[in-house]
């Protein structure tokens, strides 16, 4: 396919995710996580995107801070941590930084010196955008960060997809969209994207009735994919 305009999910896409309970349990002060920081990254990480469905199937939108806030209270408390004001507070400053991915600005730049437009389409709200597009150094390589906020609904709703089209025109299938979530690259083919998996952790596919038109490690493939004609 030779896509106009590429698109990345944020968390778990370009930014790791777990990089912030990683990096707090390898500082002095926060001995506290040394032990347990994947189970708390890992809960985090599920409470945060569980509250992000249920919030959109009820119809109750908070920004993704919020619900990230909330997703982070409950794995603190549910690994005993729950009373560390310091280390929620350290976590959370974290978040707004997380480290991109070792290949996103080489895999952006490529995309760019080959004419395609770049974005992000993220739950993310635009304040938590900004400060993690500044921490990595991208934001000269982007053409556009797109945050649900616009719509007030969260992924996988049709609503936010559709931002894409409204920002740069086209079809969807003239979208390529990556994503790590498998949710969220069934979903997009759902609407009709050319959709990548970056399975970056080597998990079964989704079981849902949209498949990812391709399978990637990582975000590295992605320009000569969307070069192919
Ligand atoms: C995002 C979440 C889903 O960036 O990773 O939209």
């Amino acid at each position: 396919m030779a896509a106009k305009i590429c698109v990345f999910d944020a968390y778990g896409t370009l930014f790791d995710v777990a990089a912030a309970a990683r990096e707090a349990a390898s500082e002095p002060d926060m001995l506290a996580i040394a032990n347990s920081w994947e189970k708390v990254a890992n809960e985090w990480r599920l409470k945060q995107l569980q509250y992000s469905w249920i919030r959109a199937i009820v119809g109750e939108h908070a920004d993704f801070w919020t619900v990230t806030s909330d997703g982070l209270d409950w794995a603190l408390k549910n690994n005993g941590l729950d009373g560390n004001a310091n280390l929620r507070e350290r976590l959370l400053a974290l978040y707004r930084e997380l480290a991109a991915y070792p290949e996103v600005p080489a895999t952006l730049s490529r995309l760019r010196a080959s004419g395609k437009s770049t974005a992000i389409l993220s739950n993310g709200s635009p304040s938590m955008l900004d400060s993690a597009v500044k921490a990595a150094g991208i934001e000269s390589l982007l053409d556009a960060v797109l945050s649900v906020e616009s719509v007030g609904v969260f992924k996988p709703n049709r609503y936010v997809y559709d931002l894409v089209g409204r920002r740069f025109g086209g079809k969807p299938s003239e979208v390529l969209f990556a994503s790590s979530n498998g949710w969220d690259a069934s979903s997009a083919a759902h609407f009709g994207f050319y959709s990548i998996w970056v399975n970056r952790s080597g998990e079964p596919v989704d079981n849902l009735p949209w498949k990812p038109n391709k399978i990637v490690d990582d975000l590295s493939e992605i320009p000569s994919i969307a070069n192919r004609a």
